[in-house]
Order: C-alpha cells, then sequence, then structure tokens
C-alpha cells in the first residue's frame, strides 16, 4: 500500500535497513526497507521500475499498479519502501551498477517528502548553467559529479590531517575574528557592535597567529584554515577558501620540505592510490622565470624559453637591437611542427601576447632558405642557419619572440607557452611537483611607487647583511608548485625583531603604522623567538587538481560566483536599519540607494 508521511519522525518501521549502494546477490530472499530519492522512474505497462539513490548508490525497486498512488511517484521524492530482494534475470544485470544484480519487489511504501520538479536533471541532462547550478546548490549537490566532488575532497582532507598528525603536528585553532593580515589581498571587516567605529577583520590568513603559536612553545602546529580575501575572482580563487596551514619552529627549508613531503607522499598514497616520486625537486626563482618565464612552471612539457641576445646583435632587425640597447631582452619559443598553423591561428598569438604586453610578437617560419614570416627579411643568408641552431628548430617548427624589458618577455613568452601547451595537447600525464625557492625579498610597485614583500614581510632575507639594491635581495620564500598552479607557500621566517625592523624600513612602513598593525608580532618576537618557518597549501587547488577539476568552486559545497555572491542564500544582502544602528554604521551613496530599496520590499511585504 501506498501512503503519506502524516510528518511525524521516521517511524522504525521505515527506517532503512540497507543504505542503496549495499544490496548484493547474497540478499536475494531477503524483505528490506530501502529509504531515499526517486532518481529514475521508467513505466513498463502496469509495473513502474524506479531507481532509488542515496549517497551510497542506486538501487532498483519495482512497483506495480496495483499499490495505491504508485503513479504519484515522482522524480526526486523522498521515499521508503519494503519489499523482497529478487536477482534479476540474467540478460536484465546492469554490469556498470554495484547493485545491478539485484532489484527489489515492493510490497508496500511511504511518500516521506514529496518533491516539486527540480529546476534541472539530477539524473544526467545537459549541464545547467553556473548560475542555475548555485541558485540550486542542493540540487546540483545531488549530481554524481559533485557527490564524487565533494566525498573525495572530504577524503583527501581526512588523509592530509593523519599524515601530518603522524609526523606530530598538532591542531591549533586561531580566531576568525581578528585584525588585518598583511597578505596582500582587501580584508573583509566586521564592524564591532561594543566598540564604536572600530572593525575585526577576517583573517587573509593565521600568519602572525602561527608565529606567536611558535614563540608560544606550540612547535608543529598545524590547521585546516578558512581564509578571506576581497581579491579578484578566478578559477583557482575563492573569497573564503581553506589552507592546510603549519608553522614549525628550530627549522630551516630542508625540514619543512621533509614534513610536506612525506604528508603529500603519504596522502597521495592513502586517498588516491598514487605513489608520487620524493623528495620533489627544486628550482630557484631565477631559473623558473628565465626557463619557463613563470614562478609556477608547468614541468609536463619542455617549449622552454630561449635567449636569442647574441643572435639578435647580428641580425639588423632595429626592434630587437632596440630592445637590448636599452636593457631589455629578447627571447624567443620553439613550437615543433608549428609551420601547420593558420595566418589567423598566428595572428591569434600575436593578439593573446598584446594582452599580456608585448608590444609586438615576431614570427618565423623556421627553413635554411631564410624561412618565412615577419623575421625571414632579418634572418636571410648565414643567419637563418644560425637561427635555427639557437632556437633548436627544424624545418616545419614555428619560433616566436618577444623583445621588451625583462619582465615583459618572461610573461608573454610564459603565457603563449602555457597556451600553447592546451592548443597542442603537449602536457604529458604525471604530478609534477616542485619546489620553486629563492623568491625575491621585496619587488617594486610601480603604481604605488614603493617596495613590496613578494611574499609577506616576515619572510627572511637570504643573506642578512640587506645591502645594495632592493630588488636583488632573495628571500627565504619556496612556493609548492603542481603541473604549472601553485598549490602552496611559506618562507623561513624573521626571528629577530632587529631584522624585523630593518624590513619594515626597506618597505616604507613607518614606526607607528608597524606598532600599530604587527606590534603584537614584534613584542611576542622580542620575548625569545625560535627560529622558526612554515608552509600553507590551498586545499581547495589540490583538491580540485587531484579530482581533474579546473574551477576551484566544484570542490566547495558552496562557493561564491565570481562576484563574490552566494546565490543560493542571497549574500552579501542589505540589512535593516536597527542593525546597523547597533553596530553604529551610516550609509551613504549607493549604499544607501540600495538600503531604500530593501525598506520598501520589507514594507511591501508587511503591508
Ligand atoms: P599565500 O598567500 O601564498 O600564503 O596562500 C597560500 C595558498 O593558499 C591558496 N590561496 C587561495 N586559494 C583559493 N582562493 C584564494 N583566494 C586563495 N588565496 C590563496 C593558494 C596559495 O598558494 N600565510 C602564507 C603562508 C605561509 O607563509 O606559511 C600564505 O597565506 O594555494
Ligand atoms: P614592424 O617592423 O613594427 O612591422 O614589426 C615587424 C614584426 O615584429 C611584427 O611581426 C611585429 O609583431 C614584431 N614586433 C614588433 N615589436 C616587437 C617586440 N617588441 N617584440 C617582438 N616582436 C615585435
Amino acid at each position: 500500500m501506498g501512503a503519506s508521511s502524516d510528518g511525524k519522525s521516521l517511524s522504525a518501521d521505515w527506517r532503512r535497513t540497507h543504505d542503496l549502494g549495499a544490496l548484493r546477490k547474497q540478499h536475494v530472499g531477503q524483505v528490506v526497507t530501502l529509504n531515499g530519492w526517486v532518481h529514475a522512474r521508467r513505466d513498463h505497462g502496469g509495473i513502474y521500475f524506479i531507481d532509488l539513490r542515496d549517497r551510497y548508490g542506486i538501487t532498483q525497486v519495482v512497483l506495480s499498479e496495483e499499490l495505491a498512488d504508485a503513479q504519484q511517484i515522482s522524480i526526486e521524492d523522498v521515499i521508503a519502501i519494503r519489499g523482497e530482494v529478487v536477482a534479476r534475470e540474467a540478460n536484465n544485470v546492469n554490469p556498470d551498477r554495484e547493485t545491478g544484480e539485484i532489484e527489489v519487489l515492493v510490497r508496500e511504501f511511504l511518500t516521506l517528502s514529496k518533491a516539486k520538479t527540480p529546476p534541472f536533471e539530477v539524473s544526467g541532462g545537459d549541464e545547467p548553467s553556473v548560475d542555475v547550478r548555485l541558485r540550486y546548490r542542493y540540487i546540483d549537490l545531488r549530481r554524481e559529479p559533485m557527490q564524487k566532488a565533494i566525498l573525495h575532497r572530504a577524503r583527501f582532507v581526512s588523509a592530509l590531517r593523519r599524515a601530518f598528525e603522524d609526523q606530530g603536528f598538532v591542531d591549533i585553532e586561531t580566531p576568525i575574528l581578528t585584525r588585518a593580515t598583511p597578505e596582500g589581498a582587501r580584508d573583509y571587516l566586521v564592524p564591532s557592535r561594543i566598540h564604536p567605529g572600530s572593525f575585526y577583520a577576517l583573517p587573509q590568513s593565521p600568519q602572525i597567529f602561527k608565529q606567536i603559536l611558535m614563540v608560544a612553545g606550540f612547535d608543529r602546529y598545524y590547521q585546516v584554515a578558512r581564509c578571506f580575501r576581497d581579491e579578484d575572482l578566478r578559477a583557482d580563487r575563492q573569497p573564503d577558501f581553506t589552507q592546510l596551514d603549519l608553522e614549525m619552529s628550530f627549522v630551516e627549508e630542508d625540514d619543512v620540505f621533509a614534513v610536506w613531503e612525506k604528508a603529500l607522499a603519504d596522502t597521495f598514497r592513502e586517498a588516491l592510490g598514487i605513489e608520487i616520486e620524493t623528495p620533489f625537486p627544486r628550482m630557484r626563482y631565477s631559473e623558473a622565470m628565465e626557463r619557463f618565464g613563470s614562478d609556477k612552471p608547468d614541468l609536463r612539457f619542455g617549449m622552454e624559453l630561449i635567449d636569442v641576445a647574441d643572435w639578435a646583435r647580428t641580425s639588423d632587425f632595429k626592434v630587437f637591437q632596440g630592445a637590448l640597447e636599452s636593457g631589455g631582452r629578447v627571447m624567443g619559443l620553439c613550437v615543433a611542427g608549428g609551420a601547420s598553423l593558420s595566418r589567423k591561428e598566428i595572428d591569434a598569438l600575436g593578439n593573446l601576447a598584446s594582452e599580456f604586453g608585448a608590444k609586438g610578437l615576431a614570427w618565423w617560419k623556421a627553413g635554411k632558405d631564410g624561412g618565412s614570416g615577419p623575421l625571414a627579411r632579418f634572418a636571410a643568408g648565414d643567419l637563418a642557419g644560425k637561427l635555427m641552431e639557437v632556437m633548436g628548430a627544424s624545418e616545419g617548427d614555428l619560433c616566436l619572440f618577444a623583445a621588451d624589458r625583462e619582465a615583459v618577455v618572461h610573461r608573454v613568452l610564459g603565457e603563449l607557452r602555457l597556451h600553447l601547451s592546451r592548443r597542442l595537447g603537449l602536457a604529458r600525464k604525471g604530478w609534477n611537483l616542485l619546489w620553486v625557492t629563492h623568491f625575491p625579498l621585496f619587488h617594486y610597485d610601480e603604481a604605488a611607487e614603493r617596495w613590496v614583500s613578494s611574499h609577506h614581510p616576515f619572510t627572511a632575507p637570504e643573506d642578512w647583511e640587506m645591502a645594495g639594491d632592493p630588488g636583488k635581495l632573495a628571500s627565504r620564500a619556496y612556493d609548492l608548485v603542481l603541473n604549472g598552479w601553485e598549490l602552496g607557500s611559506g618562507s623561513v621566517r624573521i626571528h629577530r625583531a632587529d631584522v624585523q625592523e630593518r624590513v619594515f624600513e626597506l618597505l616604507g612602513i613607518g614606526e607607528k603604522e608597524r606598532a600599530e598593525k604587527f606590534g603584537h608580532l614584534l613584542e611576542a618576537l622580542s620575548f625569545g623567538a625560535p627560529p622558526h618557518g612554515g608552509f600553507a597549501m590551498g586545499i581547495d587547488r589540490i583538491v580540485a587538481l587531484t579530482a581533474g577539476i579546473d574551477n576551484i568552486r566544484d570542490v566547495i559545497a558552496f562557493p561564491k560566483t565570481t562576484s563574490a555572491s552566494d546565490l543560493m542564500c542571497q549574500a552579501p544582502s542589505p540589512v535593516q536599519a536597527e542593525q546597523l544602528e547597533e553596530v553604529h554604521i551610516a550609509l551613504s551613496g549607493k549604499a544607501l540607494e540600495n538600503q531604500d530599496v530593501l525598506s520598501q520590499v520589507a514594507d511591501e511585504k508587511k503591508a
């Protein structure tokens, strides 16, 4: 018989005896109770085949139309059934499903909850737009790829925690309501009710707290830490994301690397069944930039940048000469077999190059007879053979050249390299983990006309004598790179207050600002700080990469859009005037207009 749940809690009679991935041939003959969602239904002349779904699997149940209300069961209803497990006929076995050898003949069922027609199919169909998926995230999350991704995340993070705990790391929580941390993005602010005019900032990372924990003696801290950054969002950035954050005392780079190599090897083995090779290779920042035009080089393919300055000096192409004379660089890429690219495709590469700041993109289809393309007339005679030699090119290859300031040349060719590898499918399969070390301590922010920390101001300089050009100072900061993604960053920290003061001086952070922003850290460092260092890895990123997903949004249960909105719960949202008064906030301008609109909506609702 069919019935509707009367809204009381699930009575003991209807509690499931098995989940929907559990039943096998050995259960044939048993009477079972199952609970789940109606994933699909097929009608076969008086018989209804229903795929019942929960997070463990799908089980086929069979109802006859004699069961009252059986025809009313619709997709995504939540039902309970009771019936007998029977073996399927050989030709009806579904080898793609673990429960595919059996089905359950329903004797009675109960509708626990009716479902409205869902805005998109859970069981397949076209992938809905991102906005619709995020608006109805609970339905999106029912879909198999999302279930897999979220469960993969849970497994991965669980293994990661174990891997660190096995090495003696202790989990310590740090505050969410805190003050600004210097990770370089904008802060999310929270107004204080009790302290009119004062604000908390949500942490961009637990950086300062974890260093203070070292001063407090908690060697080997770790945390799965939520971080908040108000920055421009992309496929690998969310405003609200998670780090595996860690700090250790009495260590140098090698110690931090060894801990992470072991933890990642253990995690890959446990969560993915993959053996990764340790130790990971290391490369200095300067080498990464010079060979790959990137501080996060993808090592799954070659096509390295080639210095063509010596050749350029012998040719009379003014653009190249000009760049060299003004202290710039001339470098190239050799695209094997690239001569088959059409003119249109090469022009598109030129457009891409200018998006990354190039003034032009010279190209040359290699050939001993001088080749072809805009550079051909500057590569006549001997120069053609020499250029082929420098570029390591053969007939049929395409060479691309950029001449500019070094930073522009690196960026343009680095980006073209990545673009071409995607276009031509060059990347080998595998897990190419790499430590990039010796990042510059500072870089010059041209807009702000001052030096800024490349990592953060607590990173130790490589050499303690900080004389000369600040731009040339190497730091003890390192990144971990996986297949061209920056997975995480860290550094050996400054543990002496006097060195920290000198770094602040170079950064133009005056005494007042220092005391105000970092006074508590500086003071802590002056009370006996151990040498320490650490690292933080973006969990969303590594989970996405290991799941073969290219946007971290899809490994986060409730992510935000690229405009930092939560479409499901409509955050951020305006708040009532009284609530603003409580936190001593008065709105102006655009914010005030939005507030008016909200009050009108509220008044209309009351009326
Ligand atoms: P960093 O700022 O490099 O270092 O951050 C560490 C890692 O966190 C991840 N990450 C993000 N993931 C998703 N969305 C974002 N908006 C986002 N921003 C960063 C990246 C990044 O590599 N306190 C230092 C670490 C340290 O020095 O120990 C820090 O936060 O994977
Ligand atoms: P032009 O002499 O300006 O017509 O340029 C000849 C070729 O050189 C064109 O293919 C341009 O795209 C290219 N070119 C111009 N400026 C640069 C540059 N800074 N670096 C590399 N190629 C350039």
